[in-house]
């Protein structure tokens, strides 16, 4: 949070950034969805609040030391759980706005701006839920925090795939549940299984590393990856197929985008090796949800750890996988 504020506040709030150097850095980039722009701080003084302060709207909850540092040049309004009227109506009169995931920065919210809103920061790594179209022609600068949880989203990972193999979460359940079945619980081993990371970049490459460390043999899919890192690291990258028909695990860490929604789908798991065990961490549309529930059935799938969903939060009632854990858990295949 504290790089997002600090890439807020260098460049849409020019008397703050005194004294840094005023160039995009690799870290804290201006997104559009053609290019990435040049930025004219001059352009983007004068805010809305009383006396020319500009107002940075923060819709989702946020650390505290970033807060801070918007406050000593900003009017600062921390907004929670607003539906997308409220948030219409509360962007009129902000010149920036703080998002995580949860806040969808339509097109609708642009145009209820109308032009006055100067820069949407994403606190997090994709910009998935900005319209950059829409961003673009009210010429909004959209900029996100690159590297902000690279590490705690590879532990978060790790933690998954350690207890996907141990069966951690199924056997909290059972023995919260009266039962003692150690037997049957006791999951798989990870040494010297092949986990296939699809996505080599920052989370893919730190989930590699750590999962060399558990003595596994690490493979990588991952169309735009540079063969000497992955080398460096000890992980060979393959084909899609080939990952699909190698790996003993799947952890998944590539962006959304029109080329990976869906990436695993019925045709997917067909080719998988058969009792494969899948992690998501990356995003909830990369996995059709409905085939990965059909692959749970089949069996090709043996477990699935998911950290996100296509919907967040994803409705219980009706979803193909959330509550099938109490209906069908048998330990078939623990
Ligand atoms: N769950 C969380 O809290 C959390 C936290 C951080 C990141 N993420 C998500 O994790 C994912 C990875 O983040 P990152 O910071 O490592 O991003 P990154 O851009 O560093 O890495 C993504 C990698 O995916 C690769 N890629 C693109 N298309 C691909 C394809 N078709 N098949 C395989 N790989 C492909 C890219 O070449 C890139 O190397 C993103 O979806 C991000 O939104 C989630």
């Amino acid at each position: 949070m504290a790089e997002l504020a600090l890439t807020v506040i260098k460049y849409y709030l020019p008397e703050a950034a005194a004294g840094t150097d005023g160039c995009p850095s690799s870290q804290a980039r201006a997104i559009t969805n053609k290019r990435f722009i040049t930025v004219n701080r001059g352009a983007m003084s004068g805010g809305k609040a009383p006396g020319g302060k500009p107002v940075v709207l923060i819709t989702e909850k946020l650390g505290d030391p970033g807060i801070e540092m918007l406050k000593e040049t900003a009017e600062v309004v921390v907004a929670l759980n607003l539906t997308p009227d409220q948030l219409n109506e509360q962007i009129k009169r902000a010149d920036a706005l703080i998002v995580r995931s949860a806040t969808k920065v339509t097109r609708a919210v642009f145009e209820a701006a109308n032009g006055g809103l100067k820069v949407v920061g994403r606190a997090g790594v994709g910009v998935d839920n900005v319209d950059l179209g829409a961003a673009t022609e009210y010429g909004c600068l959209v900029v996100n925090a690159p590297t902000a949880n690279t590490v705690a989203a590879a532990e978060h990972g790790i933690a998954l795939l350690c207890a996907l193999a141990r069966n951690v979460a199924q056997a909290d359940a059972s023995m919260r549940g009266g039962k003692w079945e150690r037997g049957k619980l006791v999951g798989v081993s990870m040494v010297d299984k092949t986990l296939a990371v699809m996505g080599f970049g920052k989370v893919g490459s730190e989930v590699a590393r750590r999962a060399r460390g558990l003595g596994m043999t690490v493979i990588a899919h991952d169309p735009y990856a540079s063969e000497d890192k992955a080398r460096a690291q000890g992980v060979q990258l393959v084909s899609f197929d080939d990952a699909l028909a190698r790996g003993d695990f799947f952890s998944l860490h590539m962006p959304l985008t029109p080329g990976t929604k869906k990436m695993f789908n019925d045709d997917a798991f067909a080719k998988i090796k058969k009792g494969a065990r899948v992690i998501n961490v990356a995003r909830g549309g990369v996995i059709d949800d409905d085939a990965l529930a059909r692959a749970l059935d089949s069996g090709a799938v043996a477990a699935a750890a998911l950290d996100v969903f296509e919907e967040e939060p994803p409705k219980v009632e009706g979803h193909p996988l959330i509550g099938r854990f109490a209906e069908t858990f048998d330990c078939a295949n623990c």
